[in-house]
């Protein structure tokens, strides 16, 4: 993004590549963000010495390295904003209602197991805030095997997920005894400390197709927060039917707090919680 001024695509090419963005990765070009968008493409069409955005589309689809191709594509479109302790309100909920609930109703049938993904984890803060939550609420001490996974589209993020180093605004509500405990300094900021290490892990995937990732019927809750107000219907639709795969039956889903499945899907129950709505699957 050098240039200041915007390459010229024609209407068939933009309309061409957001399809193909939405229909692979779930994402919607907003009208107002095309002028960014096309200026992002165009460094890439600079990058593999390509003369038109068609040529650009074409190869997105057709060639042998496109893999790769989408991955760098990935990291130039996607938004990937987060901090620790995102949307008290809800991890409140999670802290106090429905992880309690859930450590009774799995001692009732003897399983010691829980099983948390985060849908859309960017560079991992929520992840750590799940697991260090996991950890105060002090349900799942002991001998239970607890694990949280993060997985998202964009290969970047995901190594500076598993790096667990930060700094600066992702802690921005972070309360102390947090950092004090889980955190130890380092030269670049913070690192995450072993105690959140062990209990969490990162995949590179996309959501639309988690069974592939997750094991199906294996996860007790998802958080997918602040990911699918970039999708249009027809993708959260995917997105959720996907996460309904891969809950537990009961299991609990997380969105973010302007995400409603309201209009979108009738295979959850919404329960409403002093400034949150979470969602259960329907048996
Ligand atoms: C704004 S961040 C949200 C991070 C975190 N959930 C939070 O609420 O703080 C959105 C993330 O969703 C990821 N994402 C977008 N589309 C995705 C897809 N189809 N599959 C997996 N991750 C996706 C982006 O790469 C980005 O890191």
């Amino acid at each position: 993004m050098n240039s200041p001024v915007t390459p010229l695509i024609r209407p068939d090419e933009l309309r061409l590549l957001k399809e193909y963005i939405t229909e692979v990765f779930g994402l919607v070009v907003d009208k107002n963000n095309e002028g960014l968008f096309t200026k992002r493409l165009f460094s890439r069409l600079e990058g593999l010495g390509l003369a038109t955005f068609a040529d650009y589309y074409a190869y997105l689809k057709f060639a042998p390295r496109r893999n790769e191709e989408h991955k760098r594509l990935l990291s130039l479109i996607t938004n990937n904003e987060t901090y620790f302790f995102r949307e008290e309100p809800q991890l409140r909920v999670l802290a106090e209602a429905v992880l309690p609930a859930l450590k009774e109703q799995k001692m009732r049938c003897g399983e010691r197991k829980l099983r948390i993904v985060s849908a859309g984890c960017s560079s991992g803060e929520e992840v750590y805030t799940l697991a260090m939550i996991a950890i105060e609420s002090g349900c799942f001490l002991w001998d239970w095997d607890v694990e949280i996974q993060g997985v998202d589209i964009d290969h970047q993020i995901i190594e500076r997920a598993r790096n667990g180093i930060y700094a600066g605004r992702a802690f921005q509500t972070t309360p102390d005894h947090y950092l004090d405990r889980y955190f130890r300094k380092c030269d670049e900021g913070f690192k995450v400390k072993e105690i959140l290490t062990r209990i969490t892990r990162f995949t590179e995937g996309n959501l639309l197709q988690l069974e592939q990732i997750v094991e199906e019927q294996s996860a007790d809750i998802i958080f997918c927060r602040n990911v699918l107000i970039y999708f249009d219907d027809e993708s959260i639709k995917r997105g959720v039917h996907a996460f309904a795969k891969v809950l537990r039956p009961e299991g609990h889903l997380f969105l973010g707090h302007s995400e409603s499945l309201s209009r979108i899907t009738s295979n959850y129950i919404p329960m409403r919680f002093p400034g949150a709505i979470i969602y259960k699957k329907r048996d």
